[in-house]
């Protein structure tokens, strides 16, 4: 049985040269035994035929607020609904969602709901990277909607870029991970994570410092993430920002503070992200009161400071998963291959901070992940909550896998053992 199984699903069609893909997530919720319907706006009927979905879907399409058999079907399709998925979502449908703006039923009946909600935003790259979407984007995802792509490609017109809509097969994956975790994405409920997050301090003199220019956003989004799928998490920062309510905050100011925290803290964890941009020299000898300029330059003489992450690499207890970044300004593949060889790395995120709109203070980021194994995964430009979404699904995904074949293994082990005693 398919996680649609007797589901109803409100499928949202906003206007949009993707609104032809929406058919085919359609024809999938129902192949998979799904109850669907259809609510388009107005817009989306200029970009795709009602009949199509009148013909597809379980009931006919609904598009007016005012239903001559139901008084305030926005309310009845919000309160009967097991998921709303809106495929694809425009910047326009976002904006109104976010701010609570009611204006056609589509809207309405996302504001009517408390079941889960799934939004695949297509559009083109400017209007995907304008400072209001992201605001937008970045405030349903705190609310708890699952936020699925865009990915970067072909977009209408012969351009190239962020804001493609998501293949209708990653759609339907991901409304079925959804419905299966009951609406609540918990897949991380058990597991032990610590974040770092922040720029570590160097201190040169009382009020002078080494510093770097990382905000901790990317840091405090992974620590978000985790906590609201269910994880313990832990946050070493820099950053006086209060974490997650449910999360331990541990708050440093240099290389070595964050080093005994995380090195601590990591001993029980699972997962072992270090998003925190650590200083990789510090003063020798910082002094005990301010330094005057009437006494010239001074020479400050530098030493390396622990590397955390090697360290952690080095000493990795077994079934923990260890994600280390790389900031990188050229050959960021090159130089983030070699980081994940030699500090002992599971996954390095490589970030290249020269991007535009990624890297350092930024809202948004655009990052490769590199897997021990191999594997290659582009994160095109999104929200620092978006990338830490995608992020965590490959790892906990891949640490279902591994728990998968290692049951599989055991299975395997205990039979030919058996055999063997017959
Ligand atoms: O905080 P934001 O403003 O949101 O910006 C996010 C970010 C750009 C800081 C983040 O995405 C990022 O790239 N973090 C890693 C920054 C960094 O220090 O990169 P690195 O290439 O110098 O270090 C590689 C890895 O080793 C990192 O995981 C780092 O945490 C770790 N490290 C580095 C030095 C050291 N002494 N100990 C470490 O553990």
């Amino acid at each position: 049985m398919t996680a649609f199984a007797g589901k109803r699903i409100v499928l949202g069609v906003s206007g949009g040269i993707a609104a032809y893909k929406a058919v085919e997530v359609c024809r999938r919720l129902m192949d998979g035994g799904a109850h669907v319907i259809p609510v388009l706006t107005r817009g989306a009927t200029r970009f795709v035929g009602r009949t199509t979905f009148d013909a597809l879907a379980s009931e006919p399409v609904r598009m007016s607020l005012f239903d001559e058999d139901d008084p305030i079907p926005h309310t009845t399709l919000g309160q009967t609904a097991d998921c709303v998925l809106v495929a694809p979502a425009t910047a326009r449908v976002i904006g109104a969602y976010a701010a609570g703006i009611s204006s056609d039923l589509l809207t309405a009946t996302l504001i009517a709901t408390r079941a889960p909600v799934v939004i695949c935003p297509a559009m083109h790259t400017e209007m995907w990277e304008h400072p209001a979407v992201i605001d937008n984007i970045a405030k349903l995802a705190e609310r708890g909607v699952h936020i699925v792509g865009p990915e970067s490609g072909r977009l209408a017109g012969g351009d190239e870029g962020a804001g493609r809509l998501c293949s209708p097969a990653d759609i339907a994956a991901a409304v079925g991970r959804v419905l299966d975790s009951g609406g609540l994405r918990a897949d991380m409920a058990g597991l032990s994570v610590v974040v770092t997050a922040g720029g570590t301090r160097e201190p040169i003199d009382p009020v002078r410092y080494i510093g770097n220019r990382s905000s901790g956003k990317q840091g405090y989004a992974f620590a978000e993430e985790a906590a609201d799928r269910g994880a313990d998490v832990t946050i070493v920062t820099t950053v006086d920002r209060p974490g997650p309510a449910s999360a331990t905050v541990v708050k440093v100011d240099t290389a070595e503070e964050m080093a005994a925290a995380t090195v601590k803290a990591a001993k029980q964890a699972d997962v072992v992200i270090m998003a925190a941009a650590v200083a990789d020299f510090r003063p020798i000898d910082p002094v005990g009161v301010k330094l005057k300029k009437r006494d010239g330059v001074p020479a400050i003489e530098l030493e390396t400071t622990p590397d955390i992450l090697a360290t952690l690499g080095a000493a990795k207890p077994h079934g923990q998963t260890l994600v280390g970044f790389a900031a990188e300004t050229c050959d960021v593949a090159g130089n983030a291959a070699a980081k994940l060889r030699g500090k002992g790395a599971d996954y390095i995120v490589a970030n290249d901070v020269t991007a535009e709109n990624a890297g350092f203070a930024y809202d948004t980021n655009e990052v490769l992940v590199l897997a021990s194994d191999g594997r290659v995964h582009p994160v095109g430009l999104r929200s620092k909550r978006q990338v830490a979404q995608a992020v965590l699904d490959l790892v906990v995904g891949d640490r279902h896998s591994q728990a998968q074949s290692a049951t599989q293994v055991a299975d395997g082990t205990s039979r030919a053992d058996n055999q063997e005693n017959q």
